[in-house]
């Protein structure tokens, strides 16, 4: 079954608990976008917030790392009570190395592609990872239009994973609606974030419930 991430990007922080609970009976996992002013042109909240959320919120916490030099951060947000980490292979120098500190917490390890990056970056990599996250936008802020191109690369993306008989998930993320859920799932992708099409709508939790009958 197709897995919905609501990310909180779009949700109001003045009242950020509230805005997750409306979420919480309905998602699968709650998807947590971390930016730097770095390696995207926004800046959001750090492990600080996140291990807030984790201690009165249910849901598995997701790390998106939109941040250069991810290694450093790892411990922080491992410790945050984190269960999936997915730093950028644009981000990381020595992404084996980076993946192997994941898992060695025992947390899922993922990583994200941009739109441009071609699969063939994570040829060796692949049979360690948990997930995949596709980018659908490029990434740094909510409310943007689904890049079309990237439906391809989750076919090619489902298609290696089959041939190599390998269970990652994919995770695609940015412009997911109704409309662009039916492609991508029908593409492959397992794994949908969410964020303006859930907390913009006038009630998230049936947002949510009606992204899953897609
Ligand atoms: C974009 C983030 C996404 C974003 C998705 O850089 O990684 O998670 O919040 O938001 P929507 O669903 O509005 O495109
Ligand atoms: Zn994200």
């Amino acid at each position: 079954m197709v897995k919905i991430a609501p990310s909180i990007l779009s949700a109001d922080f003045s009242c950020l608990y509230e805005e997750v609970k409306k979420i919480e009976r309905v998602a699968d996992r709650l998807h947590l976008d971390i930016m730097d002013g770095h390696f995207v042109p926004n800046l959001t909240f750090g492990p600080g917030v996140v291990s807030s959320l984790r201690r009165k919120i249910s849901l598995p916490l997701e790390a998106h790392l939109m941040m250069d030099n991810p290694e450093k951060w790892i411990d922080a947000f491992a410790l945050a009570g984190c269960e999936w980490i997915i730093p950028h292979v644009e981000a990381s120098f020595h992404l084996d190395r980076l993946i192997t500190s994941i898992k060695e917490k025992g947390i899922k390890a993922g990583v994200a592609l941009n739109p441009s990056t071609p699969l063939c970056e994570l040829e060796y990599i692949l049979p360690k990872l948990d997930l995949v996250l596709l980018m659908t936008v490029n990434p740094g802020f909510g409310g943007q239009k689904f890049i079309p191109e990237v439906l391809s690369k989750i076919r090619d993306l489902k298609q290696i994973g089959r041939e190599r008989k390998l269970s990652f998930e994919i995770e695609v993320d940015g412009g997911i609606n109704h409309n662009t859920a039916k492609k991508v799932i029908k593409a492959g992708a397992t794994v949908l974030v969410v964020g303006t099409a859930v907390f913009d709508a006038s009630d998230a939790e049936k947002a949510v419930i009606e992204l899953r009958r897609v």
